[in-house]
């Protein structure tokens, strides 16, 4: 049961079964503008501001295909399948750990599915 009373409403994103395994990824817009809906390893599912959180650009620039990483093409900050900033290209091709901050990652809606769709919801 979704309860849309609470902060933010839920939407539908995708329909489920255009994610079927692992890594695969959609890109779409919603309310709050593009969005990146993506399967992690686990096959989890996430809907992700598809806006980068260092100067706005659009993260990923593909219709769909499948991805264990998103890099940003201004200055290639790199993004895991659940928004997690992993660093700039350089710095995770050097070895080095981002720090671990929030403010970096891709925005997270929170996610569940009803029906056969992708819904999702912002706060
Ligand atoms: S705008 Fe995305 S890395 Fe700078």
């Amino acid at each position: 049961m979704i309860d849309s009373a609470s902060s933010g409403h839920w939407e539908h994103i995708v329909e489920v079964s255009e994610l079927p395994q692992s890594f695969d990824f959609v890109t779409t817009r919603c309310s709050i503008g593009p969005v990146l809906v993506t399967r992690d390893a686990a096959g989890a599912l996430h809907v992700l501001s598809n806006t980068c959180p260092h100067q706005r650009a659009t993260v990923c620039r593909e219709p769909a295909g499948r991805a264990e990483r998103f890099e940003c093409p201004n200055h290639y900050w790199l993004f895991a399948p659940d928004g997690r900033f992993l660093g700039s290209r350089l710095s995770v091709a050097s070895g080095r750990a981002a720090t671990d901050d929030p403010s970096k990652n891709l925005a997270r809606a929170d996610v569940t599915v009803t029906d056969g769709w992708v819904m999702a919801r912002f706060r």
